[in-house]
């Protein structure tokens, strides 16, 4: 089994001889490669890189007028011989004597294994408090947004190893900079497995990652969600719900033309939108991703409307209690509410 190191660089040049010098000592039981994909860095890291390739296997990719993170490791995939694919960063954030527990899992049968903070055992050191929330907090959209990787607690981390069949033949965006989920996403796989580590501080130099991030990640995850249907799915169950309101209301016309008074006449209508709703997403929604009897989720369905209900209702009244115009507090209500009964019903309720 041989192994590819792929390490994207942008200036790093001050970090490389611990870098290599630590993989070698980790991987000293394996034939390995180090690919190094550099941006024509202005500190000329690509150039140390070539002068350390006498002492380790180092392959160095300089790119030239080419910039980004996930085009450098797909960039780095194709340079790549090994049957195992690693990637890492090269500030030692990510370190080196973790891939031996990746590459044991690799062997041991896992398609991907992934360097994780967030399972027992993992952390981040010296990040604030508020970073560690930007962060948990973006891993749950991604987890939410995306059923098929709700059960990674990091999907986004930048250290991971694969092999090499996961990749292969898939065509990876490489707009987006969390490679990790873009594989997850699209590519060929069955097991992934998360090893435990702490991400560390980096040894010199600057992260290049900040400030545009978060918006640019939330724009990958809609491309993904797009890709994986989730997007169809949402615009269906809008219909399906549009489909409720008529039903209600002509069944509210209709129990109170039969002699129901107004007020009773709103919950038989009520409750048939809902099974109407109910009939359309389990046939058409929710068709491919069917769970459990018809029953259960009958009632898991009623429990996403109650929530939903619930949800509205106290958004509603707590935007009047603040000043708000009534009929503007209800349209946010009746926006979160609909989330809500999304989200119950995509991860719940067909889940
Ligand atoms: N070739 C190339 N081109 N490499 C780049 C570029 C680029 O445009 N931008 C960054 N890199 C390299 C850096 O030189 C480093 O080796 C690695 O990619 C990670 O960049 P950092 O700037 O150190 O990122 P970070 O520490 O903020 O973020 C890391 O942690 C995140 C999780 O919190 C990365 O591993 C992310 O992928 C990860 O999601
Ligand atoms: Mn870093």
């Amino acid at each position: 089994m041989k192994v590819s190191v792929v390490i994207p660089t942008y200036n790093e040049r001050d970090n490389l001889e611990e870098l290599f010098s630590r993989i070698d000592n980790a991987l000293k039981n394996y034939d390995y490669e180090i690919i190094i994909v550099d941006d024509d860095s202005p500190d000329k890291t690509w150039e140390k890189a070539q002068e350390l390739a006498s002492k380790y296997p180092v392959k160095v990719i300089r790119r030239i007028n080419e910039r980004g993170l996930s085009s450098a490791v797909i960039r780095g995939f194709k340079e790549a011989s090994g049957d195992v694919l690693v990637v890492m960063d090269a500030d030692l954030q990510h370190p080196p004597e973790v891939i031996p527990a990746l590459l044991k899992k690799i062997e041991e049968g896992a398609d991907i294994a992934i360097a994780s903070r967030y399972v027992k055992g993992g952390k981040v050191e010296n990040w604030p408090l508020y970073r560690k929330l930007i962060s948990k907090a973006a891993i749950m959209i991604g987890r939410v947004a995306l059923p098929k990787i709700k059960t990674i607690k990091d999907p986004v981390s930048g250290f991971f190893a694969l092999k090499r069949e996961v990749v292969e033949g898939v065509v990876l965006n490489p707009v987006g900079f969390k490679i990790l989920m873009e594989i997850l996403i699209k590519g060929n796989y069955s097991k992934v497995v998360e090893v435990p580590f702490t991400f560390g501080t980096r040894l010199t130099g600057k992260s290049k990652l900040k400030g545009k991030t978060m918006l640019n990640y939330l724009r990958h995850i809609y491309r993904l969600m797009k890709w994986e249907g989730e997007i169809d799915r949402i615009i269906k169950f809008s219909i399906v719900g549009l489909s409720g309101i008529l039903v209600n209301e002509g069944f509210l016309w209709l129990f109170v033309k039969l002699g129901l008074s107004k007020e009773v006449a709103v919950i038989p209508s009520t409750e048939l939108s809902i099974i109407n709703n109910f009939i359309w997403n389990d046939l058409w929604t929710f068709k491919d991703v069917k769970k459990g009897s018809l029953a259960s989720r009958l009632v898991k369905f009623h429990l996403a409307a109650f929530s939903g209900a619930v949800v509205q209702f106290v958004i509603y009244w707590v935007l009047l209690f603040l000043g708000v115009y009534y009929l503007f507090a209800n349209l946010v209500g009746i926006v979160f509410s609909f989330i809500v009964r999304y989200i119950v019903n995509r991860h719940v309720t067909w889940g």
